[in-house]
């Protein structure tokens, strides 16, 4: 039997894989996932049961529950200074489901997608789905930003979209004035988009600035994909975003009617409550977690970026002179820490320590990971 040639190509979840082998290799301590460890505020869990009570149990238009685009809009207005009215925002499932949609609506076969690597996963087996390529720009030697000549190295007359993911993951940095700049150029001048994945974007820890979106005389060009699994510890609830202009939305719109009809009724209701929490809590504890391991990788004597969002931390590990998959698999099998290599991020000879868990856990598993290191250093001696 021959199945999908692009379905066949593509493998699963590398990221995923190496949590399993951990977990069958029997790790004790996991900063593999990017999962928030808080539980889904109070007040969202409570709009869920009374939404339930009310009977929303139907289906939703396939553009989303209107009261909750519209908190959106306003939402957005407020965080981002922009202007999308209810029938620019899409309700998806998850941002997945909107990053998804986004690629294919726009991506042709042959067109090429600039992916600003270390990237998120999920992007390169979704442009191969589309029979897109995808075409790695590499910002490891500039800091994570997006450097003019990097950039110009890799547009071509068949660029067809950039993903900007800032707050990144794995690396946690944000995009600066001047990256956001240079792809603002770029794109001002070709016939391309720029598909944005902001889920990190309120879990900051500096002054909070706009991103790409902000970019409003581009408008037709950007679409920007949200999602409330982040924010508001809310992953299991698989609800997001897709906010772009009536055009775009027009096409996105046949993807995700296809895919999914429309997204979780009742979800769409507390997803309103959700929107009037504040994450700040969850914001000044993610700080305290990321000074500490920036901290200790730092004292490790280990190259690091110290991030700026999400809650990611990604150290170069290449002087070690073994592959990220070899260094992880062996601080898995030697000392039963499992973090993610960096392969799994196009960024070989990193790896990402996710530090969305306890305090406990980061001090445990940081220990671990120092008598690891000096270990290897000695041997390199
Ligand atoms: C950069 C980025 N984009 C999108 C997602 C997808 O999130 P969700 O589908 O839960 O909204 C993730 C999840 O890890 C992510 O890190």
């Amino acid at each position: 039997m021959k199945f999908n040639e692009q379905v066949t190509r593509i493998e699963p979840s590398p990221l995923r894989a190496f949590n399993d082998m951990a977990h069958k290799e029997g790790a004790e301590l996991f900063l593999t996932l990017g999962e928030p460890d808080f539980h889904t505020p109070q007040q969202v869990k409570d709009a869920c049961g009374v939404a339930l009570e009310n009977n929303k149990t139907f289906y939703a238009p396939t553009m989303g529950v209107a009261e909750l685009r519209r908190e959106i809009s306003a939402f957005e207005k407020q965080l981002n200074g922009v202007d999308y009215d209810e029938n620019e925002i899409m309700i998806t499932t998850g941002s997945t489901e909107a990053i998804m949609s986004a690629l294919f609506a726009v991506v042709n076969e042959g067109d090429e997608v600039i992916v600003p690597v270390p990237a998120f996963s999920m992007y390169k087996p979704v442009i191969e789905l589309c029979k897109g390529r995808y075409v790695e720009l590499n910002t490891a030697p500039d800091n994570f930003q997006i450097t003019e000549k990097a950039l110009a190295s890799v547009v071509s007359d068949k660029t067809k979209a950039i993903i900007l993911t800032s707050p990144n993951n794995p690396t946690g940095t944000i995009l600066d004035e001047k990256s956001l700049l240079n792809v603002y150029e770029q794109v001002k001048k070709r016939d391309m988009f720029v598909i944005c994945d902001e889920c990190y974007n309120q879990l900051v820890y500096n002054e909070r600035r706009p991103g790409f979106v902000r970019f409003q005389d581009l408008r037709e060009k950007i679409v920007y994909c949200q999602s409330f699994s982040k924010p508001y510890a809310m992953t299991g609830w698989r609800l997001g975003y897709m906010m772009a202009s009536k055009e775009f939305i027009e096409q996105a719109f046949k993807v995700h009617q296809y895919t999914t009809v429309c997204a979780n009724t009742f979800i769409q209701y507390a997803a309103i409550e959700a929107l009037r929490f504040d994450p700040a809590p969850f914001v000044e504890e993610y700080r305290k977690r990321r000074d500490y391991c920036y901290d200790r990788l730092v004292a490790m004597g280990l190259d690091v970026v110290k991030p700026e969002g999400a809650f990611y931390i990604m150290p170069n590990i290449s002087k070690f002179g073994m592959s990220s998959m070899e260094f992880c698999t062996r601080l898995v099998k030697e000392c039963k820490v499992a973090v993610i290599p960096g392969v799994c991020f196009s960024a070989e000879g990193y790896m990402r320590i996710g530090y969305c868990v306890s305090m406990d856990t980061i001090v445990k598993a940081l220990d671990r990971l120092e008598k690891f290191v000096a270990g290897l250093e000695k041997k390199c001696a």
